[in-house]
């Protein structure tokens, strides 16, 4: 690390994406604060700052993940948070927040615990964590996140997820009156993995016989996704509780939620419903499935091209308010199992940035959607203290891309453990080319790097716990 930056960076010519305008000036950090923004630029250097001169680069706030599997504790062969941690910044990835389905699952304040303690000691950017709902562990719960009545906000804690339909691990709460008691009992936001399981169950019989990767995406249908997102509705209205739906795939779930959905910060009064996509459901389609195989194999799964466009039509129109990559490792060998035995689930953290922006380039959508989506709206929709914009007195996490600089993803140059890449074979442009974190720059790509890039800072020297306000 540079032995001036204490958190002082100063950027110069930079063409920064700030909250009202795309233009070009210098922005500096104090303390790992955005202290100073230049619009045309002209800061002067002081002796005890850091200087990047990020000419012809766009400066970004650093992108949110807000559901990512880094696998720790229980399966460091496919990821642990150190890793998961690493490979999210070579990505632009400045916050993640990362799910409970673990070995074992984490249900409890204690496994909380010992996920925040490694990743003070393990990450390189900030970190929060859902606890995972079972049908038993209502007290459990309302040790981390509070009551209806008296939410509990403790920095690093996120939120609580509920699998509503079985995926990767254990955790599964499907029955309607347990789902009731968790949306009646407990505070802070839930999220849901919103598959109806008495469905998948039904329909099963028909599907498991097939060894074609299209049975996948036919068995787990967009009618199983939209009965358990309308359910998940349902409770939410009822109990006025706040609910965030992971993972939309599917057209006909899109176009329910219209009118539906709204932004916290311009929503009145409680009971906000919000929702993301993942970039694969907006790029891969029935033919990347036949070609790629079980690599894209995930759930809910990759669907078609007619549900891809509707997604791409409700996140413009703001039905959809984010983008999260459900980065879930699995290891090559475990994917050669084939189908249907191979495991459902994706890297995502390293190329969710660059697929995006390359969708910008290509006039899909602007680079200015792509900073609301993962940064200024995910920091919206989970209540973050001074994340997600480039804005004086914000955190000083940025991300500076390069639009021209074209390369192509393979699974050689990946940070993730499984050394793997759904994209593989696609060439993006928008790479980081500098990752900071609190106005330290943890992770570069330059010419002497080569294309993966390199880490600027050892495990537990930047980031920290994310502060998120109580849904009150
Ligand atoms: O495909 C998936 N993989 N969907 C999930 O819900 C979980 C994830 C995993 O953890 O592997």
């Amino acid at each position: 690390m540079d032995p001036k930056n204490n958190g002082n960076l100063l950027v110069l010519n930079a063409m920064m994406l700030l909250p009202e305008q795309t233009v070009l000036g210098d922005l500096r950090t104090e303390n790992g604060t955005i202290s100073e923004i230049k619009i045309g630029g002209g800061l002067e250097p002081n002796d005890n700052e850091q200087v990047i001169d990020a000419t012809g680069l766009h400066l970004l706030p650093g992108a949110i993940d807000p559901q990512v599997h880094f696998r720790e504790p229980g399966q460091p062969e496919k990821e642990d948070l150190g890793s998961g941690s690493a490979a999210a910044v070579s990505g632009g990835i400045t916050s993640f927040l990362d799910m409970p389905n673990n070995k074992p699952a984490i249900t409890d304040m204690k496994g909380m615990q010992m996920k925040l303690d490694s990743a003070a000691a393990t990450c390189v950017n900030n970190y929060g964590f859902f606890i995972g709902a079972t049908p038993t562990n209502l007290a459990e719960l309302q040790e981390v996140v509070g009551t209806a009545e008296a939410p509990r906000a403790i920095p690093g804690i996120c939120g609580t997820k509920v699998f509503m339909g079985s995926s990767t691990g254990t955790l599964l709460v499907n029955e309607r009156e347990a789902l009731d008691r968790i949306f009646r009992g407990i505070g802070g936001l839930i999220a849901v993995h919103a598959e109806d399981e008495a469905r998948l169950n039904e329909r099963y019989p028909s599907f498991e016989h097939r060894t074609d990767m299209a049975a996948h995406a036919e068995w787990r249908d967009d009618v199983t996704a939209l009965l358990a997102t309308q359910l998940a509705v349902e409770l939410a209205e009822r109990h006025q509780h706040r609910l965030h739906i992971l993972h939309l795939t599917s057209g006909l779930e899109a176009d329910w939620l219209e009118g539906r959905t709204s932004l916290p910060s311009q929503a009145e009064g409680k009971g906000i419903i919000t929702t993301e996509v993942l970039p694969q459901h907006l790029t891969f389609n029935e033919a990347d499935v036949e070609r790629e195989g079980v690599r894209l194999k995930m759930n809910p799964p990759i669907r078609y091209q007619a549900d891809m466009d509707i997604l791409w039509r409700r996140i413009h129109d703001g039905t959809v308010q984010c983008v999260a990559t459900d980065h879930a490792p699995h290891t090559l060998e475990a994917k050669a199992k084939g189908f249907p035995a191979a495991p459902s689930g994706m890297p995502g953290v390293e190329t969710s940035l660059p697929a995006m922006l390359t969708h910008a380039k290509e006039g899909r959508c602007t680079i200015e959607d792509v900073v609301r989506w993962m940064s200024a709206n995910v920091a919206d929709c989970y209540n973050m203290t001074n994340k997600g914009a480039l804005r004086q007195g914000h955190d000083g996490d940025l991300v500076l891309v390069d639009m021209e600089h074209e390369a192509e993803v393979t699974d050689e140059n990946s940070w993730t453990r499984v050394g793997w890449n759904p994209y593989r074979g696609r060439t993006l442009v928008g790479w980081p080319i500098v990752t900071v974190v609190a106005g330290v720059p943890v992770f570069e790509r330059t010419p002497e790097t080569g294309q993966k890039g390199q880490l600027l800072v050892k495990p537990g020297e930047a980031g920290t716990a994310i502060e998120m306000a109580p849904w009150i």
